[in-house]
Parts: C-alpha cells; structure tokens; sequence
C-alpha cells in the first residue's frame, strides 16, 4: 500500500496525485482513491487498479489546492469500493489515507458507534476521521484535532488527512513509513520517494512519533505533541528513468538484467584486490562473537546462505525467519543482530530487530533503501547499492544482498581463502552477464508450462537457491512450486514426486556434496520425474537430467547466484507464458508494513 500528498500545485494536484499512485504501483495494491482540498472536498476511490481510479475520475474532476492520494492492500475487510482510503466523516469533510494497522480500532469504533457516528467500511482506518470529527466538533482548530485524534491511536500508521476549507495537509507516522518531497514551490509526502522523484530529489525522512503540516509555502515537523523538530534534508541518488521499464516488457525481466551494473555497485570501493581485502570501515569494530540474522521472504533466503559464511569461517551463525524470531528469542550474548531487507520496512523485520535491541544486542541492517526505517533505527547501516527494484518479486536485491554478505562475511571473520573468494566476486557480474546472453530458460518454461508443481532442490549454498527458486515460481506463476535440501527429499516429498513434477537440482563442482546430490537426483529420476539440472558440468549430473541449463565454472559462492539467475529466468517466462501479472502478482507486496 501507499501514500502519496501534494501541496502547492495548484491544478496539477489531480495529475500529480494519480502519477504519484501509478509510482507506488509496484508496492501492491488491490484499491486506490484520491481525496482534494480546498474551498470542498472531493473524494473518489474505487476498488481494482489505477486505470479503473482513472476512469472513475472521467466522468468527475475533483480540484483543489491540496490532495492526498493512497493504494490500498486489504487487512480489515475486502477490496471493495467502500473500503478503499480516503476514508471520510460523518459530514463528509475530513479524508484520511492511512498505511498499518489501527490495532485499538474496534474499541474505538465501538465508543464512536454508541455516540452516534455511523460506519460506511469495515476498515481500522475509518475511526480515525471520525475522532477528527469529533475533536473539531469539540473547537479544536484543524491542526490541533488531527494531533488530538492521533494520539488516541495504538498500533502502526503512515496517516495524511486533508479536510474541507484546509489548504494544509497533514501528517503522521508510527512504524510505517513517510517521507517528505521539498521543491522550490511544491510540497509533496509519501511511502516511498519513487512517488514524487519526477518532481524533485530533496527528501526529508519522517520518525516515529513526528507530525508534518505541508501547505504551498512550506512545511514543518514537530512531534505529536507540538515540540518542534530539527529535520536535515536528503538528495536522493538515483534518477527518475530508473524507475521506468527502459523497453522491457516487465520490471522484473529489466531488474533481473540490471544485475551485472548492480553486484559492481555493491563492490566498488569496498574491494582491494591486490592485497585480498575488504574494507567496510565505514561499518566500524563489528568483530562478533555470534551472528543472527533475521528476514523474510527472499530476503531471508539471502539469510540462510549468509548464515553459512559465517559458520564457515567459525562464527556461530543462524537465520531466522523474522515473525518467528521473537515467539522463542534466542540467547544474545554477544552476537551480532543482522537484519536482512530490500525495503528497509518490512514490518516483520523491524519487529524482530526491535526485540533483539530490547535484550542489548547490537544491530546491523543490510538493506537496499538509504533512510529507511531499518537503517535509521539499527547500529550500522550496509547498502546493496542495487538501485530501486519496482517487480514486486525480489531479483536483483537477491543477488546483491547475497554479495553484500559476502563482503560482510569476509570483513569481519578471518577466512584463509579471501583473495579465492575476493578473484571469484570478482567473476560473478560477468558470470551473470554470461547467462543473460545465453540463458535456454525459455525453452524450459516452454516445456514444462503446465506442469501443476515444481521441485526444486540444492544443497549447502544451493539449499537457499532452491528455496528461492521455488519461491520466485509460486509468486508469479501462481502454480504450486517447493524447494528442498536435497537430502531430505526423501523424507518425505518424495511421495509427491511422478512424471509431472519437474524437479530442478543445483549441482557445481564434483565434491562430496556434488555427489550426494546427483545421488538424490537419481532418486527422482528414478521415479520418472523431468530432472533439469542447473550446473557447471563438472559432476555427471547430467547423465541424469533431461535438460541442463549451464553455470558457468566459478567459486561454489559464486555458483549459488548464478543458478539463481537461470531459475529467476525460468520462472518469469513460464509466468509471461501463462499470461501472469509478473510485476504485481495477485496477493502479494513489495513491501509489507504490516506484521
Ligand atoms: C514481501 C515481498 C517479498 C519480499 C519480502 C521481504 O513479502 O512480497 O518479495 O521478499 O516482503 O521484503 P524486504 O523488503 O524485507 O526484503
């Protein structure tokens, strides 16, 4: 979901609204709606997407001088034209967009019902404008009723509010995320700065616990209770056409073809060479004695190939889903808290990190987004550098965590083979450049299209490819897709294992774990499943495979990414095959700031 909110553009509010929403498209949305100000307030929103808010707007033009604009993904209730922000008030003059969960909602709705305000959604958000009402029905002035009612509220919001004969907008945040847009003659507020970066690159972040009230002439930032707020202001770094196609057919294919510019980012300046060293000094003394590392989705398949580093070069490692860590936290001791996260939002994410912190551990977050909240809030802060990732299904930031790490790995542990590992990163930008110019995954996605379920399987650094792999097929085909350690297939899936089940093993080298794995292999094909191996020949893997779809022969570290560009590859064309959303798959977020 997402906000967007404008000030002092007079009647280019409209455009700069819904241009704003089409921005914040790819964070995933199944409603959205606008609400502007000025002498009235109009409001329109509608359920499906922002062609269909388009469309409604036709046949209306709302105008003001001030807007506030949203997406919204469903938590209370269905995606239904009446549960699509902006919510309103009784008197229909106060609109509220909001981002989180309200969790102290029912109770107040409760209390507004028995005083007679009457609900038209089954959302949390909709208390909010009418406590607004109230406070104003009380002869609080429009600034002080906002605050008023905000204060009232328990749980996570991102909240704008414009209201009918207010040329101001409002705004406030409590764990989920707000930044502002600051131009010559025009204000702009947002989840996320992709939403206004046509019009301007200075940015001014938000806290928890800040309120913001922007008009044509400026904005200001005080904390809930009227204190004002020393805010520093931001140049973002990258431009507007980053967030364009640049003539692919989708976001994902264009992201998952930046990876090459993208891991070289992630390395310059942080490699030497020569002396096979890394240096992250801009992290300080991280020197732990454990690391725990946290995240979901993708990001925490980074997580557990990290993990691994780590245990390799004798550091107690272990990754963690994010909403699991805090049902039975582990001992801290000294380790070291790893946050792993694309966004630097995912609620999940903060969450676990947060609680780690509670017990007096030190916080490191490996994310993609300078001034995210996870960045802000944890001791040390390392970027991926991959550039801003719009397909909602994770690529490059996959493979750019996973180098991160990899350069975190080797700074602060003292592994024999650094200038081994350091000479193959070097490779791994052409290694996956080599893949993109002769990939054969469409003709895999060509043969096994209608299959109803997908294997995946891999073992050490490739157990986290298969998992991925796997993933990357269910968000964007919406087929049944699992991935497994190799070993354990035969625990169990195997029962699951015919003729129509593809099963996709990541095999390099020829050690011992290679060989285990062709082992596992032979199982499956045994069972007349397709095998399409993912390898670098070195094995006789393909003596058992029906198909392979080639690795280049680099460092097994390396390996890992690689097979992972050729199955990111499979799954986007079986999905463009089958006609798929692949950018916005049904269901799902990019960034999700809800636990
Ligand atoms: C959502 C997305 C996933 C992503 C996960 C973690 O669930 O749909 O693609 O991997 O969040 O996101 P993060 O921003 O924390 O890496």
């Amino acid at each position: 979901c997402g906000i967007i909110g404008c000030a002092g553009r007079e009647s280019e509010t409209l455009d700069v609204l819904v241009h704003g929403l089409s921005k914040l498209e790819y964070r995933g949305y199944d409603s959205a709606g606008v609400a502007l100000a000025g002498e009235g307030l109009d409001v329109c929103k509608t359920a499906g997407e922002i062609d269909d808010l388009r469309a409604a707007l036709e046949e209306r033009s709302p105008s003001g001088s001030v807007g506030i604009g949203h997406t919204r993904w469903s938590t209370h209730g269905p995606p239904t034209d009446e549960n699509a922000h902006p919510h309103l008030d009784c008197n229909r003059e106060v609109a509220v967009v909001h981002n989180g969960i309200i969790e102290n909602y029912q109770e107040l709705r409760d209390e507004l019902s028995t005083a007679g305000h009457e609900f038209r959604s089954d959302t949390d958000t909709e208390v909010v404008p009418h406590l607004i009402e109230d406070e104003l029905a009380d002869g609080a002035d429009p600034e002080d009723a906002v605050r008023q009612a905000i204060a009232r509220l328990d749980g996570s919001y991102a909240v704008s509010v414009v209201m009918s004969g207010v040329d101001r907008i409002f705004a406030a945040r409590n764990d989920s995320p707000l930044v502002l847009g600051i131009d010559s003659d025009a204000y702009y507020l947002a989840s996320d700065v992709p939403a206004f970066r046509d019009h301007t690159d200075r940015v001014v972040y938000l806290d928890d616990g800040e309120f913001a009230v922007l008009d044509a002439d400026g904005y200001r930032v005080t904390t809930l209770d009227g204190e004002p707020v020393e805010k520093t202001e931001d140049t973002v770094d990258w431009d507007p056409e980053e967030t364009g196609k640049s003539g692919y057919d989708h976001f994902m294919l264009k992201e998952i073809h930046e990876q090459p510019r993208a891991l070289r980012q992630c390395f310059r300046g942080r490699v030497d060479e020569l002396s096979g060293t890394v240096d992250l000094a801009d992290l300080g003394d991280l020197s732990p004695r454990g690391v725990q590392l946290v995240a979901c989705g993708t990001s925490y398949h980074a997580a557990v190939y990290a993990a691994q580093l780590f245990q390799q070069a004798g550091i107690p490692a272990q990754a963690f889903l994010a909403s699991e860590y805090a049902t039975s936290p582990p001992p801290i001791g000294d380790a070291l808290v790893i946050g792993v996260t694309q966004s630097g939002e995912t609620a999940d994410t903060l969450s676990a990190l947060r609680e780690a912190r509670k017990r007096g551990a030190r916080t490191l977050a490996v994310t993609n987004t300078v001034g995210s909240t996870v960045a802000r809030e944890c001791d040390h802060a390392m970027y991926i550098r991959a550039g801003p990732e719009i397909g909602v299904a994770a690529t490059k930031t996959f493979s750019s965590q996973i180098a991160a790490l990899n350069l975190l790995a080797l700074a602060i542990t003292s592994v024999g083979d650094a200038r081994e590992v350091i000479s193959g990163l070097r490779d791994l930008p052409g290694a996956v450049q080599e893949i993109l110019d002769t990939s054969t995954a469409q003709e895999i996605a060509e043969t096994y299209r209608d299959a109803e379920s997908y294997f995946f399987i891999g073992r050490g650094l490739h157990y986290p490819v298969a998992l991925e792999g796997a993933l990357k097929m269910k968000e964007i085909t919406y087929k049944h897709a699992e991935g497994f350690a190799a070993g354990e297939l035969k625990h169990g899936p195997l029962a699951l294992v015919t003729s129509d089940t593809p099963v996709f093993a990541v095999v390099t080298g020829d050690d011992e774990m290679a060989t285990k794995t062709v082992g596992n292999v032979k199982e499956v094909e045994a069972r007349d499943a397709p095998v399409v191996a993912v390898t670098d020949g070195a094995s006789d893997v393909e003596r058992y495979a029906d198909h392979v779809l080639e690795v280049p022969d680099t460092h097994r570290r390396v390996a890992a990414v690689v097979a992972n560009v050729q199955l990111q590859l499979v799954a986007y064309h079986t999905a463009d095959m089958l006609g798929r959303s692949i950018d916005k798959p049904r269901n799902l977020a990019k960034s999700v700031t809800v636990e």
